[in-house]
């Protein structure tokens, strides 16, 4: 490596520093994602929720670099002038060069300035570049890998801004995930003077071997990483993710876990875990998420009563809604798990008579050769609609048939009955899409609703991921006070556990996929699912206001003091004259929570024994009896964020 680390304490703890004052008003901070304005995964999510506290951070110091998509700009950008002379001038040189760039401000929450590269306005250029990559770290970029091709080009524009950015403010430049890592590379071979941070939200190799089946967390030293990445065709995008690493002035990852399977699969050990956070928004009453939930639950059901039209033979009052989310990586995401467990889950409910019922959503994009939705939805109108009609059809000739056998024209009022035309109106009604292989949104046919809506109006996400560096989708579940089941090998099970003495009392229930097999993490998600499916309507609401108090944790205002770190860390390192550590190592503290929340941490082994019936009217969220279980818990101190023990690797 070019850096070395120095001893900052435990990867996932912060050790105490001072809250160092950057001269933010004299440096510039980029951050470099392919998701900056174009949503893939995690990542965007990542990108976008921090952007609110980066901002009142930095100002109007702070931009965005990512690719132009012209339908990501004209929904999601608002052009307008940089407001900073030496952006201005980069950027107009480039595009005097033949090369395309957009500026604006990004219409999320903080509006922050981004810098849009146009990939195949610059597209001209790739065979060079390849050519220059070469020669640089001797990396060299198969034709047929528009990925790799693709990160190459916004790599080489990138670090072409930055060349002529030279000699202004310092800058730091924050790189996120391999595809934005070549800039860093060149930046770095370029030895041009900027404080760098690689951030890597998964490794290449981890997510290739987890879907291939290995064991992977056994194994992990065990690996002979350069002839997987080779035998997987991956051989040249694992060099661009391992120079990117080696090269960074400091390297993140985003959990502990993955801090460990960077050590083995890249060789390098992360500086700094930056756990993800979220932008969370506290109603000012407890009841208002409740309501919420309520609310969207009411057209969950809906939903429900549309797709089972005609055999709802089910109490929607006693029945739960479940739910798994994320990109269809079937056995990674634990989709195989859950089906597994949910088979089970069915037996049990069976054999001990409950008279709960339980809808799952897979919500989960996947491949559609080129059908939408809508023509899927078409598709299997039009088919059930053929199979009504020939159905009937042949009720009609029959008795046609034996009409004319008696020597009679029938009356073609009659010749239909009630149940004929009953089952015509409910093809006419009726949907067949089971699959529906896109994300949410309010605008889709099937189910109008956004996901953030979706989630509230679920009872239980199921998250049973076997690769999962972090794994968003259960801490949006939290933060909305939804119950999850995670596992104790995703980023967010493993930061949970670690500062929750009790977590499945807060609704996160943590699945064994370490130390188990996997018959026994099966058996543990079944339990876990029926246990929930034997809590009455009453511990339901406790259970999500316990798992609401929790949002705290995952707030990116407390968060984001890894990436604080982080850049102060990478500062000190470019330009040591300039930035000691010693200044930033003076009795840091994390301040208190504004509003200090309760500490699970502190918590005493506690599950709620309520013997409340279902039936009874559940109109208000119980603070009263929360505050009551919260004293009986004597839940006292803060949450112990940052006093991490050391050494814990
Ligand atoms: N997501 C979404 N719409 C959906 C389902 C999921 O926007 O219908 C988002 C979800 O909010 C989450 C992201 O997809 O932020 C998935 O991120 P995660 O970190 O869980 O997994 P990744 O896809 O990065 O592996
Ligand atoms: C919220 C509402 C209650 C409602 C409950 C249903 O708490 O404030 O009025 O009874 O949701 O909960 P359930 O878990 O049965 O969907
Ligand atoms: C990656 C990981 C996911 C993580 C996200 C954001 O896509 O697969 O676990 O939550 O990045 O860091």
């Amino acid at each position: 490596p070019l850096t070395r680390s120095l001893s900052m304490g435990s990867l996932s703890g912060l050790p105490l520093w001072d809250q160092e004052e950057l001269p933010v008003e004299d440096l510039l901070l980029f951050e470099v994602a392919w998701e900056v304005t174009n949503k893939v995964g995690g990542i965007y999510t990542v990108i976008q929720t921090k952007a609110k506290v980066t901002v009142d951070e930095w100002g109007e110091n702070f931009f965005m670099i990512g690719p132009y998509y012209e339908h990501n700009f004209k929904t999601q950008v608002e052009q307008c002038d940089p407001p900073n002379a030496a952006i201005k001038a980069a950027l107009e040189s480039i595009k005097n060069n033949g090369c395309q760039v957009h500026f604006g401000r990004w219409l999320i929450e903080g509006t922050p300035y981004v810098i849009l590269f146009d990939i195949g306005a610059a597209a001209w250029n790739l065979d060079r570049w390849k050519g220059d990559l070469w020669n640089t770290c001797s990396i060299g970029l198969p034709y047929h890998d528009r990925e790799a091709n693709d990160s190459l080009i916004l790599g080489s524009l990138v670090a072409w801004f930055f060349k002529e950015l030279q000699d202004k403010p310092n800058v730091i430049a924050h790189f996120h995930e391999w595809q934005a890592g070549v800039g860093l590379v060149l930046i770095r071979s370029r030895k041009l003077p900027m404080a760098t941070v690689f951030t890597t939200h998964a490794t290449l190799l981890g997510r290739y071997l987890c879907a291939g089946n290995a064991d992977f967390y056994n194994n992990l030293d065990k690996f002979d990483i350069d002839r997987e990445a080779g035998e997987r065709q991956i051989y040249h995008r694992y060099c661009l993710e391992r120079a990117a690493v080696h090269c960074s002035h400091v390297f993140t990852t985003v959990s502990q876990i993955t801090a460990v399977e960077a050590d083995h699969m890249l060789h390098r050990q992360p500086d700094v875990v930056t756990p993800n956070g979220l932008n969370v928004k506290k109603f000012s009453a407890m009841h208002e998420f409740q309501n919420l939930h309520s609310m969207n639950k009411l057209k969950i059901q809906e939903f429900v009563r549309g797709h089972f039209y005609g055999h709802l033979d089910f109490n929607l009052e006693k029945t739960l809604f479940f739910f798994i989310a994320g990109r269809y990586e079937f056995s990674n995401k634990g989709a195989d798990v859950f089906l597994e467990a949910l088979s089970r889950l069915n037996y049990l409910l069976r054999v001990h008579k409950s008279d709960v019922t339980v809808v799952v959503f897979f919500i989960m994009p996947a491949k559609t050769n080129n059908f939408n939705v809508e023509s899927l939805k078409g598709q299997a109108v039009r088919k059930q609609l053929w199979d009504t009609a020939q159905s009937v059809k042949e009720k009609f000739g029959k008795r046609l048939y034996e009409a004319l056998l008696r020597g009679e024209i029938p009356d073609m009022n009659k010749i239909l009955d009630r149940d004929d035309f009953t089952i015509m109106k409910r093809a006419i009604y009726a949907t067949q899409i089971v699959f529906h292989p896109e994300f949410l949104s309010s605008t889709s046919p099937l189910l109008p609703m956004d996901y953030e809506e979706f989630i509230r109006g679920c009872h239980l996400g199921v998250f049973p991921s076997y690769y999962e560096p972090w794994g968003y989708t259960p801490g949006e579940c939290t933060v909305m006070g939804i119950p999850s089941v995670t596992t104790n090998l995703s980023g967010f099970g493993c930061f949970m556990e670690e500062h929750i003495s009790d977590p499945s009392a807060y609704g996160i229930y943590i699945v064994d996929r370490r130390f188990r097999s996997a018959e026994d993490s099966c058996n543990q998600l079944t339990q876990f699912m029926f246990s929930f499916c034997q809590q009455s309507r009453r511990q339901r609401i406790i259970q999500r206001n316990r798992t609401e108090r929790l949002s705290d944790l995952l707030d990116w205002r407390y968060l984001a003091r890894f990436y604080i770190h982080a850049r102060h860390l990478a500062l000190c390192r470019a330009f040591p004259e300039r930035f000691k550590m010693d200044s930033l190592n003076q009795g840091f503290r994390y301040p208190r929570p504004p509003s200090v929340p309760p500490s699970p941490s502190a918590s005493l082994h506690s599950t709620p024994h309520h013997s409340d019936t279902e039936d009874e009217d559940d109109h208000e969220p119980y603070d009263e009896d929360e505050e009551a279980e919260r004293d009986r818990l004597n839940i006292k101190a803060p949450f112990t964020l940052g006093a991490v023990p050391e050494g814990k690797k």
